[in-house]
């Protein structure tokens, strides 16, 4: 098959709103020998697109300037010392940027097959979340079996993988929610309790919820403006994983209640890791978190599709909040 020498992306040319994001014309992308090129039959869109876009997350260097952090589509080529995928294969891969086109190449280390019985649209929607949630819970955050998890943003796209990873490996999660419909939309996912943080104190839940213990690892999108409550709602031998700050980066540390309760702080940003890091977690997934979705213990949650020539109508959805799990952008009809 031969490939045309440009392709139809999504851009903002100038940082700004959504109506920013306009199609453009692109060279098509190169492939090194260890990356495989992807027609693209959807995209997901994940918070970290509205950053970029409003110029406050530049790419990490050697990414697309375009936006989009993941994909779905079939392999058309490969590079030389690619033999474990070939053309005509369907797949989903985590990217650095670039999702948002009609054609991406990314290090075959990233790319995973789609699961038994997904769409493409629903594959998109999963490598974003997964890729950040399996890192953050089980490597930095240590979450056991039986452990208790809280959850901010438990509607998000993140929260929605998180509640459902993390119930389905034994640990009992509580989710934090903007209302008590998105609330309830969480318990149907898998957590044991969801907390409305606009009308209850997420602390005094908490305590009530484990008998005043408090829960072993908090997976944080808030950031500064939740530190001092995050660290009162944690456990002896706690962890927190901050993995957002859409309240800001700073807060105040209470370091004598880090030293009584034993807690650990971290955090981490998917997107600029190295791609043997990103392999590591690619074989992590494929062996114990893609079967999940084959025997149905997980599920895909896409809210909403929009076609790729309307990102900026998919941009304002995400950023009015209405959304509950995951956006995903339609670039090509899934061939029957
Ligand atoms: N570190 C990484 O590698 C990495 C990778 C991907 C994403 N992220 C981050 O993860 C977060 C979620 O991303 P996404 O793509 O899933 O976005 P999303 O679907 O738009 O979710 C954003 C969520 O933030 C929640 N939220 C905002 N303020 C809150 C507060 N005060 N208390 C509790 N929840 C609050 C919202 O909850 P309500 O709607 O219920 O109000 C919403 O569910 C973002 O902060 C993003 O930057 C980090």
């Amino acid at each position: 098959m031969s490939l045309s020498r440009t392709m139809k992306v999504v851009d903002a040319l100038e940082p700004g709103g959504p109506e920013a994001l306009v199609v453009v014309e692109r060279p098509m992308p190169d492939v090194g020998s260890r990356d495989v090129l992807i027609e693209v039959a959807a995209a997901g869109v994940n918070r970290p697109d509205i950053l970029q876009r409003r110029g406050r997350y530049p790419p990490p260097p050697g990414a697309p300037a375009h936006p989009g952090l993941e994909v779905a589509g079939v392999v058309v080529a490969v590079g030389a010392e690619v033999d474990t995928l070939r053309s005509g294969d369907r797949v989903c891969a985590l990217l650095a940027g670039g999702g948002y086109a009609e054609y991406c190449a990314v290090p075959v280390e990233q790319v995973l097959p789609v699961p038994a019985g997904l769409s493409l649209v629903e594959a998109a929607s999963l490598p974003e979340a997964y890729f950040t949630v399996w890192s953050n819970l089980y490597g930095a955050g240590r979450l056991a079996a039986g452990e208790w998890l809280l959850v901010h943003g438990g509607a998000s796209g993140i929260g929605t993988a998180a509640i459902q990873l993390a119930r389905a490996r034994g640990s009992v999660v509580i989710a934090t929610a903007g209302s008590a419909e998105k609330g309830r939309f969480c318990r149907a996912l898998g957590a044991a309790h969801a907390i409305d943080y606009r009308t209850e104190d997420f602390v005094a839940a908490v305590a009530r919820l484990t008998d005043g213990r408090g829960v072993d690892v908090i997976l944080d999108m808030v950031g500064g403006a939740y530190l001092p409550r995050n660290l009162e709602a944690l456990a002896m031998d706690g962890r927190l994983v901050t993995i957002g700050i859409q309240g800001g980066a700073a807060g105040t540390l209470d370091l004598w209640r880090v030293m009584r309760r034993r807690l650990t702080l971290t955090g981490s940003l998917l997107r600029p890791r190295s791609v043997e890091f990103k392999g590591a977690v690619r074989a992590q997934l494929e062996q114990h978190v893609w079967p999940l979705f084959e025997n149905g213990t997980l599920r895909t949650v896409v809210d909403k599709v929009f076609p790729l020539a309307q990102a900026a109508a998919a941009h304002a959805y995400m950023e009015s909040g209405a959304h509950r799990g995951k956006i995903v952008l339609v670039v090509r009809d899934e061939k029957g």
